[in-house]
């Protein structure tokens, strides 16, 4: 990792923590008004794996309704993390980076090498509050689109699908404007082709 990145990493999680929150809120009004995520549980790698392992199927078949066919099978793809890490930018929900076949080098990315069209990159997420409760989160989602398709989000196309399969927004299809901020984030990290992969410590592999 450069300077540079390392730089926008630290900017980003005070950016983040209020944009975790703003998303939080309206994705809990939607589902369950009294949870907040302002307390994720603190749990151990084999904690976080095993409350992915018993939430993982209901998970797939709430996304699954949204009928996209680029995320058919998902839990099948390459999985870049080791456990289920807390993703402050995301909500401060436990998140998993899946990325299809297509995206070969999604983790060896060098600097200004790109993905190749067809990359789908998909990381579900599931919420732990330290009071024990337990359930799945959104899916985000960036697809790499054959080139001039998104002139404005370098040729990505950026989804949020609800834990029930509704979506709250995609950058070529229904509310586009509702993820825009998706994109106003990532171009932080322009050279590894919009991409932050995971954090060091959840790497497979490390
Ligand atoms: C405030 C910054 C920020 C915003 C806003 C944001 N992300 Fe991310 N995104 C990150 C960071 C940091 C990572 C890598 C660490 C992690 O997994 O949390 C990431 C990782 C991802 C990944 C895995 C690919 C990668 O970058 O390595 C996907 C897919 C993704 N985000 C989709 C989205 C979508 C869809 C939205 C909008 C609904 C969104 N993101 C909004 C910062 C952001």
């Amino acid at each position: 990792m450069n300077a540079q990145t390392k730089l926008s990493w630290a900017g980003l999680t005070v950016a983040g923590l209020a944009v975790g929150t703003t998303m939080a809120l309206s994705q809990e009004s939607q589902q369950d008004a009294h949870i907040a995520i302002a307390n994720p549980a603190e749990l151990s790698k084999d904690e976080a794996r095993n409350h992915y392992r018993a939430l993982r199927k209901q998970m797939d078949r709430g996304y699954a309704t949204a009928h996209l066919d680029q995320l058919i099978n998902y839990q099948n793809w390459p999985l870049f993390n080791d456990a289920p890490y807390i993703s402050a930018t995301h909500g401060q929900r436990y998140v998993n980076s899946y990325a299809n076949r297509m995206a070969h080098n999604y983790g060896t990315l060098g600097s200004d090498e790109k993905l190749p069209v067809g990359s789908v990159l998909a990381k579900d997420s599931m919420t732990v509050t330290d009071e024990g409760n337990v359930h799945p989160g959104a899916l985000f989602v960036m697809e790499k689109l054959p080139d001039g398709s998104s002139p404005e989000t370098a040729d990505w196309r950026y989804i949020m699908v609800m834990p029930d399969g509704s979506l709250f927004g995609d950058t070529k299809g229904d509310r586009p404007g509702a993820v825009v901020y998706c994109h106003d984030c990532h171009e932080a990290v322009a050279e590894r082709d919009y991409t932050f992969f995971v954090p060091e410590e959840y790497r497979v592999g490390n």
